[in-house]
């Protein structure tokens, strides 16, 4: 395991059986998916796309797009079946494990009884949905509120910034430096980085970014366990005086009644705050009236060991926004919850906010299924996800102690993070991590005598952090076969 035995400074020893991977093929496809399976070469594909897609999306941030043909549990299969180990999972979407025949069932279900529907009527999962959602939340936060959907993450911050702007009057937002919200123009308002504002003109309501408590490259050049909590302290002295451009302590209004931000930074590197850090901001935003609206589209849905990462601070937000894996990647129903004061029917009124997919049938159906899985696993989740999170960790601090460009490791529950550098342990090491990526997707790496694949993500300012996404359900043995495969590539790719 982990070859810690013989070379970690970890004593503990981590047994589990070896993992035997699944051939694809050799899992029960259904006919459907049989025949979907149509007879054409990745180069025929590659090919087509580049001629008559659009390079709009992401695809082409890669010079040779991967075409993969299947998935399964914790595996994506490419032409040849060869298995491909996700640690992304589609950016935390199908935390549920790819193909999890329960939802499955539960969407062919609903596409044989009632796939569409006007979203003017209701439909019986529509109003489940809501109630099951709802009591969730409340049992966890203690406080009453409604539902509100709509498709996308993306979607779902703009319908949350309209309950912001429809109950502060005021459109000026807080929100992280390293923050992503996604990428309409109202999303790209709040979301840090300017390369998705560049090109689009003038963003009149761009938001006010303030640094994240990003310990390990503090963004005050402080060190954690001396900084007396610099960053909350910094930016509490924006209302002390009227001269801090933001504030008006006369009449005690501030310029930006709202914050937005990622409990944990996501795209930003999966970089989760100290544990005192929420606690302490809800306190400077209540001192001056600002709401909080939570960004759960990626770090929910247990990604963190809880259903929503902010139950890890101790604190309530006033919105919070979801998507994802709320439908474990079936399809992009989204939405938020708010408290009943900022969405109660007389001030978020009828038409507020609205699309034709807003509470589709399909999506309404997938996320009923996910959050019954919820209700009933809840606990196992939170004590599995955190013995597996103590697991991973070990081989993250083992691969920390064999290679000098491992920085740092970290994170919470699944939402794990190696950090590259250079041999130095601190300059970040952006092509080491696009090296490994590359590496891990050519599908020659080995385990256990089979030809695998491993498919990696990253993140960060300075792109140089893999961000480590498993499914919930990955197993002890995948755990040890994800360290293994990113020991290769270190080896590989290190010198
Ligand atoms: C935290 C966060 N918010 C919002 C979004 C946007 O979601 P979508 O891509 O569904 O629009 C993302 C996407 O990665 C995200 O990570």
């Amino acid at each position: 395991m982990f070859g810690l035995k013989e070379k970690s400074t970890n004593s503990e020893s981590l047994s589990s059986k070896n993992v035997t991977i699944p051939s694809h093929k050799g899992i029960s496809l259904s006919e459907n998916t049989k025949s979907s399976q149509i007879a054409i070469s990745d180069d025929e594909v590659k090919k087509l796309d580049s001629i008559y897609s659009s390079w709009g999306d992401t695809v082409h941030y890669s010079k040779d797009p991967k075409v993969f043909r299947g998935c399964e549990g914790s595996y994506m299969y490419d032409a040849e079946d060869i298995p491909y180990l996700d640690l992304q999972m589609m950016y935390s979407a199908a935390n549920f494990g790819y193909r999890n025949q329960r939802i499955t069932n539960a969407v062919i279900d609903q596409m044989n009884t009632m796939p569409q529907l006007t979203p003017k009527f209701l439909q019986p999962y529509k109003s489940l949905l809501s109630e099951k959602m709802e009591k969730m939340i409340e049992a966890r936060f203690h406080e009453k509120g409604r539902m509100h959907f709509n498709v996308g993450g993306a979607q779902a911050n703009e319908d949350a910034i309209k309950v912001v702007r429809n109950y502060t009057k005021r459109n000026g937002m807080f929100a992280f430096q390293g923050g992503y919200h996604g990428r309409t123009i109202a999303a790209t308002c709040i979301t840090s980085s300017f390369r998705y504002r560049e090109k689009y003109g003038h963003f009149g309501d761009r938001a006010n970014f303030v640094p994240f408590p990003y310990c390990f490259r503090c963004p005050y050049g402080m060190k954690c366990d001396s900084c007396n909590h610099f960053c909350v302290k910094q930016f509490a002295r924006n209302f002390e005086s009227e001269y801090k451009a933001i504030y008006d302590p006369k009449t005690k209004e501030c310029e930006y009644k709202a914050f937005i931000g990622e409990p944990i930074l996501g795209t930003g590197g999966y970089i989760n705050p100290p544990e005192w850090y929420w606690k302490e901001m809800k306190q400077v935003l209540d001192d001056h009236g600002i709401m909080l609206v939570i960004d759960e589209v990626q770090m929910g849905m247990f990604r963190t060991g809880k259903l929503w990462a902010i139950e890890n601070y101790g604190i309530v937000p006033d919105v919070m926004t979801f998507a994802k894996s709320i439908t474990n990647g079936m399809n992009p129903l989204a939405g938020f919850w708010a408290k009943e004061k900022y969405i109660a029917p007389d001030v978020f009124t009828p038409g507020s906010a609205h699309s034709t997919y807003c509470s589709n049938p399909i999506g309404v159906r997938a996320a009923y299924e996910v959050m019954s899985i919820v209700e009933e696993q809840e606990k196992t989740l939170e004590r599995e996800i955190q013995r597996k999170s103590t697991l991973f960790m070990k081989g993250l601090n083992y691969l920390k102690d064999k290679y000098k460009e491992v920085g740092d490791v970290g994170g919470i529950g699944f939402a794990l993070r190696i950090e590259l550098t250079q041999k130095d342990g601190i300059t970040p090491n952006r092509d080491l991590c696009d090296a490994m990526q590359e590496e891990g997707l050519k599908g020659n790496l080995s385990y256990n005598g089979k030809k695998c694949g491993l498919v990696l993500n990253n993140g960060g300012f300075y792109k140089n952090i893999i961000t480590l996404v498993p499914q919930l359900y990955i197993t002890d043995a995948e755990i040890e076969m994800s360290i293994d495969l990113l020991d290769q590539l270190l080896s590989k790719l290190t010198k």
